[in-house]
C-alpha cells in the first residue's frame, strides 16, 4: 500500500490543534498517509511578509491532498490572506467546487436535517473583477463584477447532480436571485435546466437565496444537494453550520475533481484567536474535513467510519484531545 502524500497547513490559532486530532484519526484508520507541513497563514505573512510564495503553490500541487486548519491573526488586514492564499490556491489549483455537509447536531430541533451544499469556488463576484476609479476622491468609483462563465457554471452543476443522483433523496435545489440578477441568474438557469435533462431520475426545484435563508431557518430537512454560486454559497454555508450541528462541525472540501491539482480540506471556522491554546476546540470541523479527504482519495471504508465514529460521539463534550480520544476510541 503506497501512502497518500498529504500537505498539511495547519495555519493559525486553533488551526494547528484540530489539525493534529484530525491527522490522529485519519492515521487510526489504518489508511497510510505521509505529512509534509507548510508554514503558511497570518503569523507566517507577520514575521516575513510572504503569503503564499508561487514555488510553494507549485509544491502544493503535486500533493494528493491538502489538509487545512484555519489561517487568520487579528493583526493581518482584510483580504491579505483571503485573497492572497485561500483565493489564491482555490483559483491556482482549480479547486471549483466547494462542498459543505450539515448534519443534524446534538439540539433535537434540528432533527433529520442531512444536506449539502455545492458551491461554486472559482467565479461569480470572487473571481476579483473590478476595481477603482478617482480613488479616495468624492468621486470616487468601485466595481466588483460577477464573472459566470457557461464552463464553469455548468460543470459546477453537473457535478451537483452526480451528487444528487448517488444519494437517496435524489434532490437538487438551485439557489440563485434570478429575479434581479438577470445575466447572471439567467445563464445559471439555463445551464441548470440543460443539465437537467441528463439527469431524468434527480428531481429539482428553484429557490431565491433569501427564500431558501427563510427555508434552512424554519426546516433545513427540506433539502438534500443545494447548487449555487460563490458569494450566495459563502452566506448560506455560515446559516447551514448554524442551522445544523454548528459552525464546530461545518466542514468544507475545495475539489478539483477533474484531478488537475491538490483538492484542498479545512473546516468552515475561522482560527479563532480568542479561544487558540486552550485545548477547547471543537475538532470535528476538521475531522468531517479529513474524512472528505479519505473519500476524495478513494478511501470510501475509512472515510465512513470516520463519519460514523463522530456520529456516535455526536453528544460528546470535552477538550479538543478528549473528542479526539472519544472518536478514534470507536472506530
Ligand atoms: C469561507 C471563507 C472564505 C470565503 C474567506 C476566508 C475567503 O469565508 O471559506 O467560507 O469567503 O470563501
Ligand atoms: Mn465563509
Amino acid at each position: 500500500m503506497t501512502a497518500h502524500r498529504i500537505a498539511v497547513v495547519g495555519g493559525d490559532g486553533i488551526g494547528p490543534e484540530v489539525v493534529a486530532v484530525a491527522l490522529d484519526v485519519v492515521r487510526a484508520t489504518g489508511v497510510a498517509i505521509e505529512t509534509v507541513e507548510f508554514d503558511l497563514g497570518g503569523a507566517r505573512y507577520l514575521r516575513t511578509g510572504e503569503v503564499l510564495p508561487d514555488d510553494e503553490l507549485e509544491e502544493l500541487r503535486g500533493f494528493d491532498a491538502i489538509l487545512g486548519g484555519a489561517v487568520g491573526t487579528p493583526d493581518v488586514p482584510p483580504g491579505v490572506l483571503e485573497r492572497g492564499l485561500l483565493l489564491k490556491m482555490r483559483f491556482a489549483l482549480d479547486l471549483y467546487i466547494n462542498l459543505r455537509p450539515f448534519l443534524a447536531g446534538p439540539n433535537r430541533h434540528n432533527d433529520g436535517v442531512d444536506f449539502l451544499v455545492v458551491r461554486e469556488n472559482t467565479e461569480g463576484t470572487y473571481a476579483g473583477e473590478g476595481g477603482f476609479l478617482r480613488k479616495d476622491t468624492a468621486h470616487e468609483i468601485a466595481t466588483q463584477g460577477s464573472v459566470n462563465t457557461r464552463m464553469g457554471v455548468e460543470r459546477c452543476i453537473r457535478y451537483a447532480f452526480e451528487l444528487a443522483q448517488s444519494r437517496d433523496r435524489r434532490h437538487l435545489t438551485l439557489v440563485h436571485k434570478t429575479n434581479v440578477l438577470t445575466f447572471a441568474g439567467d445563464l445559471w438557469q439555463r445551464a441548470f435546466d440543460a443539465v437537467a435533462l441528463e439527469f431524468p431520475d434527480v428531481g429539482t426545484a428553484y429557490h431565491h437565496v433569501d427564500a431558501a435563508c427563510i427555508y434552512l431557518v424554519e426546516d433545513p430537512s427540506r433539502y438534500d444537494v443545494i447548487v449555487t454560486d460563490n458569494l450566495f454559497g459563502d452566506i448560506i454555508t455560515d446559516l447551514g453550520g448554524a442551522v445544523s450541528g454548528g459552525i464546530g462541525r461545518a466542514a468544507s472540501a475545495n475539489l478539483n475533481p477533474a484531478r488537475t491539482g491538490a483538492s484542498f480540506f479545512e473546516p468552515v471556522h475561522g482560527s479563532a484567536p480568542d479561544i487558540a491554546g486552550k485545548g477547547i476546540a471543537d475538532p470535528r470541523a476538521a475531522i468531517i474535513s479529513a474524512a472528505m479527504m479519505l473519500e476524495f482519495l478513494g478511501e470510501s471504508d475509512a472515510a465512513a467510519r470516520v463519519r460514523k465514529a463522530v456520529n456516535a460521539t455526536t453528544d460528546t463534550t470535552g477538550s479538543t484531545s478528549q473528542i479526539g480520544d472519544a472518536i478514534r476510541s470507536v472506530l
